[in-house]
């Protein structure tokens, strides 16, 4: 009887989040013995910034570790407002800044606070999982934009011509493909986006990590966009959870409500530690180098077994087309995994339709084994 009660709710039967159950089958392996190269999420290889953890050991001096404000420590929040001066020349007020846990906390509160159920909300393909897997468990409608080099203004317009678009989600660098769209087009989208009346949220987790140009923030672009971002990439600091919005004028108070019920607060140590990490621009610097020749290491590699590969102008990632090897990304991954110890991403976790073709390689990690990977995915594919 019991356990017919505990049927799971409809609104639960979202997909996994493939990445993650790699991460989680390469450290079982792991634990067995076996030598296993992690390649399957983007986790950088190095700790949090010196900086960063002095402030967290000096605040566990005994005195509580109580709640923030909904909305985050002030000064972290102050601190926020002003990385927005010094890295891209845009005015924003703390109060604006709304800090998260993470920026997967950041979206639930973005998306309740923006979409009711039955909206519609545009993504680009392939992309970041966990926007379909979130927008579905609020049961939101995803229409995705299909473009390897993301998205362009006329996808928008067409997309809402067809039927009345909510919003649009973007990223700008792209995860799965790197790919970085230029000004020019992040404007004009944000300006259909204006005239339109689609709400458009910014997802800037990987700004920080471009090799060629910098990224541009939408708040350049248009004072209604919502941004997202977090400490997990550019600042090493995956597992404390830390990220933030940046919400139009007068919008705060809409997430503080929420995140007072849903979350009370963001992480508090994990606050502490994430304004001191502002100040470890150096050391940062320094691992964004390390990824430089990661990056350079795969491109070649990868490029030299004759796999196209999609343009990885930013974060860490390749993605790269299997297609003259195989067309089941997911067996192919596994079987990458299990005979060459080499943990990637199937390509169907960014795109349902046509990731059966692709793998995403992360070279967040480390140097020595970028090269060790590149060496044994050669010897897999027999070239
Ligand atoms: C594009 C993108 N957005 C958001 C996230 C979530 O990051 P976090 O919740 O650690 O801030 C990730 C994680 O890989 C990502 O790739």
């Amino acid at each position: 009887m019991s356990e017919r009660i505990l049927t799971p709710a409809r609104r639960a039967a979202i997909a996994p989040f493939l990445a993650m159950d790699v991460m989680r089958e390469a450290a079982q392996l792991r634990r067995e013995g076996r030598d296993i190269i992690q390649m399957e999420v983007g986790v950088p290889f190095a700790g949090p910034p010196r900086r960063a953890r002095e402030a967290a050991i000096a605040a566990l001096d005994g005195r509580p570790i109580s709640y923030t404000d909904a909305l985050g420590l002030p000064s972290l929040r102050a601190r926020i407002a002003r990385h927005y001066r010094d890295a891209y020349g845009v005015s924003v007020e703390p109060e604006r800044v709304c800090v998260t846990t993470g920026s997967s906390g950041g979206f639930i509160m973005a998306f309740l606070a923006l979409f009711d159920a039955g909206a519609r909300v545009a993504i680009n393909c392939p992309s970041y999982p966990c926007y379909r897997n979130i927008l579905g468990a609020f049961d939101v409608e995803t229409v995705e934009l299909r473009g390897v080099s993301g998205v362009t203004p006329e996808q928008v317009e067409a997309a809402d011509d067809g039927q009345k678009l909510d919003g649009l989600l973007l990223m700008n660098p792209s995860n799965p493909t790197g790919a970085l769209q230029s000004d020019e087009s992040m404007r004009a989208i944000a300006a259909v986006c204006e005239k339109r009346g689609i709400k458009f949220i910014s997802d800037e987790i990987y700004h920080g990590l471009t090799y060629e140009r910098p990224a541009q923030t939408a708040l350049a672009w248009s004072r209604n966009a919502v941004i997202v971002n977090s400490f997990s990439k550019y600042y090493c600091m995956t597992g404390w959870r830390v990220g933030w919005l940046v919400v139009p004028d007068g919008f705060s108070r809409v997430i503080e409500r929420l995140q007072q019920s849903l979350a009370i607060s963001p992480p508090t140590l994990a606050q502490i530690a994430a304004e001191a990490a502002f100040d470890a621009t150096d050391e940062l610097e320094a691992v964004k180098a390390g990824y430089a020749r990661n990056r350079a290491i795969l491109l070649d590699a990868l490029g030299g077994m004759g796999l196209d590969l999609a343009p990885a102008d930013g974060a860490f990632y390749v993605y790269a087309d299997i297609s003259r090897f195989s067309e089941n990304s997911l067996e192919f991954s596994k079987a990458l995994l299990e005979q060459a110890g080499v943990a990637a991403t199937p390509g169907v976790d960014f795109d349902p339709t046509q990731g059966h073709r692709a793998l995403r390689f992360s070279y967040a990690g480390a140097e020595a084994d970028m090269i060790e990977a590149m060496r044994r995915v050669k010897v897999f594919l027999g070239r």
